[in-house]
Order: C-alpha cells, then structure tokens, then sequence
C-alpha cells in the first residue's frame, strides 16, 4: 500500500504518545472496537518502540505507523520494528530515502510551499501538514489547493485537530485524511479511559463520514 492508499482508506489518523508499553495492546483493542484500524505511535517516548513491537504482536489487525521519527536511530529503530509507515513533523531527504529503499511508506511533513515543492522532488505526494491549526489552518490548505492539488499532492493535517473542526479540513478535496491526539491522549492512555477511546475513537468515524 503506498502511503495516499493508506490515508484514503483511513480518515483519522490517532497520533499518540505512550509512556508505559503495557498499555499499548490495551489501547489499539479499544481502537479497534470504535472502528479505527489505524495508529501513529510517535518516538516521543521511552516507551514507543517497546508499544509498537506489541501491537505489532497481539494486534494484527490494528495498521501501526511510527510517528515522530527524526534523527538516523529513530528511523532504523522504525523499520527494525516493521512498521506499515512513517511519519515526521518535517521534511528530510535522508529519512525518506531509507524509507523509500526500504519500501516502507512514509509521509513527512510540511508548513509551507518551499517544503511542498522540497517533497515533491523526492517523489512525496502524501504530506502531513503540520501544525495545522497554527500554520494557517484550513484557509492555508485553500491556498495551498491551487498550485498543487493537480499535481497529486496531499495532505494529512495535524496540530490542533480536533472534533470541533475536523469535518472542515476533511470536507476539502485536498486532504485525504487528518491526524491528532484528541481520541487517545496520554491522559486518556495512562488512565486506562479504554471505554472513551473506544467512544471518541466511534465517534470520529461518524463525524468523518459526514465529509463531502
Ligand atoms: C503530531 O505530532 O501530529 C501532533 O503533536 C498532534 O497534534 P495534536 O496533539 O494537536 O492533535
């Protein structure tokens, strides 16, 4: 699956940071249980590479990305891990090309048309736009629309996504998906609100359905 598959397959996109491995099997069943298959387990943690090797293990169902890979040992932990994809607040060349010759997906990120133009010259369509909200939000992907959306490009806004407006970004043409913590923040995760994920995570589906 190439990474504009994966992210049109899948509305929302839990970004998550995890400080106690054992609660990871837990969290992507309850994911799971409210319908959402996908998982963006961020290197923000002690505890993510430790997280993603379980749900890799006890949830063969559950589609686990590692998020937040930044430096050189980040990226070889990720794929050591096997992960189904990759994702960055930013954009490096190098990062993408041991992602790519490892024929893992990966989506970097970007905050404006320079870095746009940077990952479309080494063949990345499918972006995260990041931070969203504090970027300029979903009248910057209105303008980022014109110029690129012919040309395939993109976008998985995240920062600052939330229930309140996520239908606005999913509603435009340009975005194939959206990411956030809002379903399983570490508060929810290290208080075991398994239930509310389950809910949050249902929730989010239904609200992403109503997109046009
Ligand atoms: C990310 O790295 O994608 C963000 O930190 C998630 O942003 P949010 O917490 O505002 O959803």
């Amino acid at each position: 699956m190439t990474m504009l598959e994966i992210a049109r397959s899948r509305p929302v996109v839990p970004v998550i940071e995890i400080n106690n491995a054992g609660d990871a099997v837990p969290l992507a069943r309850a994911l799971i249980a409210g319908g959402i298959d996908v998982i963006e387990v961020t290197f923000r943690t002690e505890a993510a590479a430790a997280a993603i090797a379980a749900i890799r293990k006890e949830v063969p169902d559950m589609l686990v990305g590692a998020g937040t890979v930044v430096t050189k040992d980040q990226v070889t932990r990720a794929l050591d891990l096997g992960v189904a994809f990759g994702v960055a607040p930013g954009l490096n060349p190098d990062t993408i090309e041991a992602f790519t010759k490892a024929k893992v997906p990966f989506m970097p990120g970007i905050a404006t048309a320079s870095e746009i133009e940077g990952a479309l010259a080494i063949g990345c369509r499918m972006l995260k736009f990041f931070p969203a909200e504090a970027s300029g939000g979903v009248a910057m992907l209105k303008a980022l629309s014109g110029p690129y959306a012919s040309l395939g490009v993109r976008f998985c806004p995240t920062g600052g996504v939330n229930p309140g407006n996520m239908l606005e970004y999913l509603s435009l043409p340009i975005v194939a998906t959206i990411g956030g913590s809002w379903v399983a923040t570490k508060q929810h995760i290290a208080d075991g609100d398994w239930d509310g994920i389950t809910a949050r995570a249902a929730e989010a589906l239904a609200q992403a359905a109503k997109a046009v």
